[in-house]
């Protein structure tokens, strides 16, 4: 069992090959046992909480498991669908007398396209809400759950959100990243939007921060919750009839309108319409059409039925949708904002099995420490040793993996090295490998060749197949070559 880095202070969860484990703190299994029994009661699984069972005899829960993928790989849609999923789970569980006591992305899956809530134990009673001590400490309100739109929704969801509205993409991604919760490298404050002129949704959310915080602090402590609704009202039209109980689910409501009204969508790019350039748009059952490269990786899928595939520089997915049309799941890769998050919303309306993640070929390594916490309760785990976000090399290894039409970009346009690309697809490849080698003598590349930033440095003795067949044969132990669509490519299938 392989322990995952979290920060959960009433338990641990460790990746058992087929599911995942949650041990439970001795001090904490009757509420353990009791938010389980609520959840099955009421088919909390339809809500979007994970799988889970409880076994009497070990007190673990047993969650079901899905591929990690981080919220800094997800698409624009994809972090949209998650932040409405999140605010919409603390209305749903309400019914059923709980809330959540924190609301970070990083307790988001998804399970192709379909958001999961994968952190159990962050579910609470809501009466228990106000005991969680770390969160309410210092803090003086009449309503908890306030503090968790303070203190986590606000950062390390709506900030990062902003940002993404503002469609600043590696900003976006680099704080979903480095400020993560719990990650040595800190939060996300206010100024993480410095940057962002004139964005009318900054000056929105930021109006409704003030007027939550006005809420809890003391100065301005509110001898009743009206007073903190009528400040709530004329910051932003909080049409409230309801009374003191309410001002969360109103905020909730407001900002959940906010989110979902926003169009996160990147601009269509060049990349996005790559197969419609390239009239290859085939259909998936009149093959007559099709040129070698199609019909070839057809036959390697078709033969070897892979259960997950691996589809990377997918750009819209065809290949991917190839792959999931002959039963495999698919986690597809680019690293264009536009034609992944294209793939995610065709996916979605279609209930496709592809699991689409905005991630370059060069940060398949990428990995992040957390905090290190001395407090007793996370005694025994490893934060030095175990990295909070686990490089993708561990997490999406796939019985089969594409790489088509991408070699000559990350080796002439990134100037990676073909030792370097066959050792990372060596770790992620499960089984069969099949990556296209495109020749320097290849029309593309002799046409565009401002395309390839690196291309001066190449030449037939330093960039050809052999080398490429030489390389992979050192993590692979076969290789069959067949044709490709133009000549100058070629398919290199390699077996483990
Ligand atoms: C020529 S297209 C190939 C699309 C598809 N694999 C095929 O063969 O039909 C190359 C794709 O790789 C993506 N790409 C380029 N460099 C990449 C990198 N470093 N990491 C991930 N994807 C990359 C591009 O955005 C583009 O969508």
């Amino acid at each position: 069992m392989i322990p995952l880095i979290g920060y959960d202070n009433n338990g641990q969860v460790f990746d058992a090959g087929d599911f995942i484990i949650r041990k439970i703190k001795s001090e904490y299994i009757n509420k353990a046992v009791e938010l389980f029994q609520i959840y099955r009661d009421n088919k909390l699984h339809n809500y979007g909480i994970v799988k889970s069972q409880h076994d009497e005899i070990t007190n673990y829960l047993i969650h079901e498991k899905h591929v990690i993928s981080y919220p800094h790989e997800w698409t624009a849609n994809m972090f949209k669908e998650a932040v409405l999923f999140h605010i919409g789970l603390f209305k749903e569980l309400d019914k059923f007398g709980l809330t959540l006591k924190d609301a970070v992305p990083l307790n988001i899956l998804f399970d192709d396209c379909k958001p999961v809530f994968i952190d159990f134990f962050s579910l609470v009673k809501k009466e228990n809400l106000k005991d969680e001590s770390w969160l309410t400490s210092g803090e003086c309100s009449q309503d908890p759950r306030l503090i968790v739109i303070i203190k986590m929704l606000i950062p390390f969801l709506l900030i990062p959100f902003v940002v993404l509205y503002a469609k600043k993409y590696n900003e976006f991604r680099n704080i979903l990243f480095n400020k993560a919760c719990n990650s040595s490298l800190g939060g996300t404050d206010w100024s993480d939007l410095a940057f962002i002129n004139n964005a009318p949704l900054k000056i929105k959310i930021k109006r409704k921060v003030k007027a939550v915080k006005k809420c809890l602090s003391r100065d301005e402590i509110i001898s009743s919750m009206d007073d903190a609704i009528i400040r709530l009202k004329k910051i932003k039209n909080i049409a409230s009839k309801k009374g003191d109980d309410h001002a969360f689910e109103l905020l909730l409501n407001e900002i959940y309108m906010l989110i979902n009204n926003c169009d996160v969508t990147p601009v269509s790019s060049a990349y996005a319409s790559y197969y419609e350039e390239k009239n290859e748009i085939f259909n998936f059952t009149d093959k007559s059409t099709w040129k070698n490269k199609q019909i070839n990786v057809y036959r390697v899928l078709e033969n070897q039925r892979p259960k997950q595939v691996l589809d990377i520089g997918s750009n819209t997915g065809w290949f991917s949708r190839l792959a999931e049309t002959l039963g495999a799941r698919v986690i597809a890769i680019d690293v264009d904002e536009s034609s992944i998050d294209r793939l995610y919303l065709y996916s979605r309306e279609n209930n496709l099995r592809i699991l689409p993640l905005l991630m370059s070929f060069q940060d398949f390594n990428k990995e992040l420490y957390g905090l290190i916490d001395e407090d007793p309760v996370y005694a025994g785990r490893d934060f030095v040793n175990n990295p909070m976000l686990r490089p993708a090399t561990q997490r999406l290894k796939s019985d089969l993996v594409l790489c088509l039409g991408l070699l000559h970009h990350l080796i002439l346009g990134m100037g990676d090295s073909f030792c370097n690309v066959f050792s990372v697809l060596g770790e992620l490849t499960q089984k069969t490998l099949i990556i296209e080698f495109i020749d320097l003598s290849d029309p593309l590349i002799r046409n565009e060749p401002s395309y390839f930033k690196n291309l001066s440095s190449y030449n037939k003795n330093n960039y050809n197949m052999e080398i490429a067949i030489a390389e992979g044969l050192k993590k692979f132990s076969s290789i069959n070559i067949t044709d490709s669509h133009p000549e100058t490519r070629k398919l290199l299938i390699f077996q483990k």
